[in-house]
């Protein structure tokens, strides 16, 4: 079997989560409208919601998901750099669902983002945060929501260290018992965090007020517990990571070159011993170019290149002779130069990186950045 890239035979998990429907709840939002501050420099000119994974807009896996189990009816929750996100990612048609944009003037917070966005829809609702990547099965979540009379659910998923997140704590039957956002670590009672998918009864949105900021996590989940409204976890054995961060980002696209992400996405091109090559790859003889990686259309690998494992390219990039990247992430236009040595980093578009120079782990330039 080859190795490499989403491959389903290698996750027997996954066997029974071949897209099984929702049938009540038939809209999702999508909450989008974060500024994407933790992964600055790269989100100063392309909002978190399409920064490239293997070379697809980020978003593309979300609605990828949500066509999986049916829900073809998208409303995006914006307030950043709108216009990117709307011309990169336009109706949704490509991707199999029907895509829609709320525009906030001011962010209205999680909450008062979906309430805002809720408008365009009917009917129960799915909401995602924006930055998650996952396989979990949307199905068996609401069959959960509905088998336990749930009239809220939460993705539930164990973590290491749930201070940079939501916490939530549940009784035997899963009963949400509270929900405290970015713990102290004194605070820290159980691994199990917020994985930031909701299943969400269309009438409890009435709680939250009109044209004013609110949150989910600090406002709106709290309200809940004390109403004793209905409020429950559904814990998956899923795959998932919120792509927030640059460490985060730099992995996602690891797992996914591994396969340990159940997506119907590929790469774009065609794949030989587990390369994806775009079109119009253009290789030196003597470049040499180890899986799992993936190549952009248009790429240009010049003499004594050496590139992978787990390196993604971007369309359009060029390669000096005699450069070696493991473990890097180029955006598309990036241009190196002869002998330099990009490891474990992530390059934003039109960057470059000159002749020599070092770029090690950790380190990210920015979109059009130049590395001397
Ligand atoms: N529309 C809109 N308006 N969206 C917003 C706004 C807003 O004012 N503020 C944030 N968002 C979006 C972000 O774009 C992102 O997709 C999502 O809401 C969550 O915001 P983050 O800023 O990424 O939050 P976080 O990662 O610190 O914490 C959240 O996610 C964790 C899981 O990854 C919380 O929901 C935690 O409880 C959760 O554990
Ligand atoms: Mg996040």
């Amino acid at each position: 079997m080859p190795k490499g890239l989403p491959d389903p035979r290698w996750h027997p998990r996954h066997a029974d989560q071949r897209g099984r429907a929702l049938d009540t709840a038939r809209s999702a939002v999508i909450l989008a409208g974060g500024q994407g501050t933790r992964l600055r420099p790269l989100t100063l000119g392309r909002p978190k919601p399409i920064v490239p994974l293997l070379n697809l807009p980020f978003l593309h896996y979300q609605l990828a998901l949500l066509r999986r189990h049916g829900i073809q009816d998208v409303v995006l929750a914006c307030s950043y750099l709108v216009e990117a996100v709307q011309k990169t990612l336009g109706d949704g048609r490509d991707l199999g669902v029907k895509l829609r944009y709320v525009v906030e003037a001011e962010p209205l917070g999680t909450a008062g983002g979906v309430r805002n966005a809720a408008d365009l829809t009917d009917g129960n609702l799915v909401v995602l945060n924006g930055d998650v990547l996952t396989d979990v099965d949307l199905g068996a979540m609401l069959s959960s929501h509905e088998a336990r009379g749930a009239r809220a659910s939460i993705y539930l998923t164990p973590v290491e260290d749930p201070t940079p997140y939501g916490l939530v704590e549940t009784d035997a039957s899963g009963r949400i018992l509270g929900f405290l956002e970015k713990p102290a670590r004194e605070q820290i009672t159980t691994n199990t965090i917020n994985a930031g998918i909701y299943l969400l009864d269309r009438n409890l949105l009435e709680l939250i007020p009109r044209g004013q900021a609110v949150s989910l996590e600090r406002e709106f989940f709290p309200g809940l517990l004390a109403r004793q409204v209905p409020f429950f976890g559904f814990v998956a054995r899923a795959y998932w990571r919120d792509i927030g961060n640059l460490e985060q980002y730099r992995q996602a696209h690891v797992d996914l070159l591994r396969g340990t992400v159940n997506t119907p996405l590929t790469p774009t091109g065609t794949r030989r011993d587990d390369v994806w090559f775009g079109e119009g790859v253009t290789l030196a003889a003597s470049a040499r170019v180890a899986g799992p990686s993936v190549l952009g259309s248009s790429v240009t690998l010049e003499a004594e290149t050496s590139v992978g494992p787990f390196t993604v390219i971007g369309n359009g990039v060029s390669v000096g002779r005699g450069s070696r990247l493991e473990g890097a992430i180029l955006w598309d236009e990036v241009r190196v130069g002869q002998d330099a040595v990009l490891r474990e980093c992530v390059v934003g578009s039109g960057a470059q990186i000159r002749a020599g120079a070092h770029v090690g782990p950790g380190a990210v330039v920015a979109e059009n950045g130049v590395v001397p």
